[in-house]
């Protein structure tokens, strides 16, 4: 089969050396991919949000199934043009990937439907949220209601700081159209886990679970960013919490989405907080992690583009989903001064991590260059390891990410030592 996958960072980096795989793959393409992508696929220059040039590519590259990745063109609707033109796609219609697209309707459904989360207050004008916020107590969390690139999150520690981001979302217009709504949430004290599940509608099948670091830099200190590293499994995830979260959130999501005529078809991703022993939804993602993938899918021993397929044509029931018993580290490179200012077009001297084992280089942010790999992003590379142990994975991760060079390059030093810690 001929293949697409929509996207060009480590997410989809991994997907498809996770379908390279498979059997029934012949020829992968990627729109737009990258400088390592482009070892594994035939990219072509075609923007994830350029809807009309995906799906035109798709037709004349004889496109048999179509990997959406991206939220932006999950939300614009790129699977329903797909399908339009005959193309089998894993990955949710745009009326389903509101469930990551749009805060107010994601809260509003875990309200509707007893789906445990943040209590919140929705504002559509900036005069009505801060009077809301005047008698809150604090911290408090306010989010733009729709798409904002992972910014779109304030945790205001008093009223000054969340009157200014509100004005900064709802008048300011940092987000654009997206903070034209916000939701002003209860601040939850727990630890965090994220799940990444196929569904089909029918059933859901939850992935190994994982561990973001989404501050820049070590400790937990610095900037939010898209994420600097990740683990899998998460230590928290015990297999209590697993059960209720089946139950209390996994199910009844899918069910609501049903109820709501919104089947969801591709990878929901939770975005857990775990309070006193009990599991609250955070955030819905209409698609596979970033990072996350990068830890996920090296442990998935099944054929991914069977389970892609079954998902489509909603037989997720019938196939086998199995996950290695073993861990897996990613430690991500990024651009010095990333997620703020940071340069691009620093050469990458990878010639002393080629021959490492059990690991693998995920690039993100990097692009080809008269035949040679320089940086072009914030995040330019995901180094995972995969091993018995958590420790010996993040031992090989280090080794492996220590290997790679690139002026002004930054990593943090500290990715699983909090998943190592709550294992002992
Ligand atoms: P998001 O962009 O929705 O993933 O949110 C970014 C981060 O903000 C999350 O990973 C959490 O660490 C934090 N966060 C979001 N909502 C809450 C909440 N209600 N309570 C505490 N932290 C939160
Ligand atoms: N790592 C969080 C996300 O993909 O949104």
């Amino acid at each position: 089969m001929n293949i697409l996958v929509v996207g060009g960072g480590g997410r989809e980096h991994a997907i498809i050396k996770k379908l390279k795989e498979s059997k029934k793959v012949t020829k992968i393409f990627a729109t737009p991919g990258n400088g390592g992508i482009a070892s594994d696929a035939v990219c072509a220059a075609i923007g994830a949000k350029d809807i009309d040039g995906i799906v035109k590519f798709a037709v004349e590259n004889k496109i048999d199934f179509a990997v959406v990745a991206p939220d932006d063109p999950l939300v614009l609707g790129a699977v329903d043009a797909l399908h339009k033109v005959g193309i089998k796609c894993f990955g949710p219609c745009a009326n389903a990937a509101i469930i990551e697209g749009s805060k107010v309707f994601s809260k509003d459904l875990m309200k509707k439907y007893g789906i445990p989360t943040a209590r919140y207050e929705s504002f559509n004008s900036k005069e009505s949220a801060i009077e809301y916020l005047e008698g809150a107590s604090f911290p408090i969390v306010i989010k733009a209601d729709g798409l904002a690139l992972g910014k779109g999150v304030v945790i205001a520690e008093d009223l000054e700081s969340a009157k200014a981001a509100v004005v900064s979302m709802m008048e300011d217009k940092i987000f654009g159209e997206s903070g034209s709504n916000v939701v002003i949430e209860q601040f939850l004290k727990g630890v965090e886990v994220s799940v990444l599940a196929f569904t089909d509608g029918k059933t859901v099948v939850p992935m190994v679970s994982s561990m973001d670091h989404k501050r820049a830099l070590d400790n937990d200190k610095g900037d939010n960013t898209g994420g600097m590293g990740t683990v899998a499994p998460n230590p928290y995830y015990t297999p209590e919490i697993a059960d209720i979260c089946m139950r209390d959130i996994f199910i009844p999501t899918m069910q609501a989405m049903n109820k709501e005529g919104r089947v969801f078809k591709g990878c929901l991703y939770f975005g857990l907080m775990i309070c006193d022993g009990k599991p609250y939804v955070i955030e819905y993602n209409c698609r596979f992690g970033d990072p996350e993938t990068q830890v996920v899918l090296p442990l998935l021993k099944s054929d991914l583009l069977e389970i892609m397929l079954a998902v489509e044509e909603e037989r997720l029931a019938d196939v086998n989903v199995e996950f290695d018993s073993g861990a897996a580290c990613c430690v991500v490179i990024a651009s010095g001064g990333y997620p703020k200012k940071y340069q691009t077009g620093m050469p990458i001297d990878f010639s002393n991590v080629e021959d490492k084992k059990n690991v693998v280089v995920y690039h993100a942010g990097t692009r080809l260059e008269n035949g040679a790999i320089v940086t072009s992003g914030g995040r330019v590379l995901g180094v995972t390891a995969t091993a018995d142990t958590l420790e010996k994975a993040i031992e090989l991760a280090y080794d492996g990410a220590n290997a790679i060079k690139f002026e002004n390059m930054h990593k943090r030093s500290d990715i699983g030592q909090t998943a190592l810690k709550a294992l002992k």
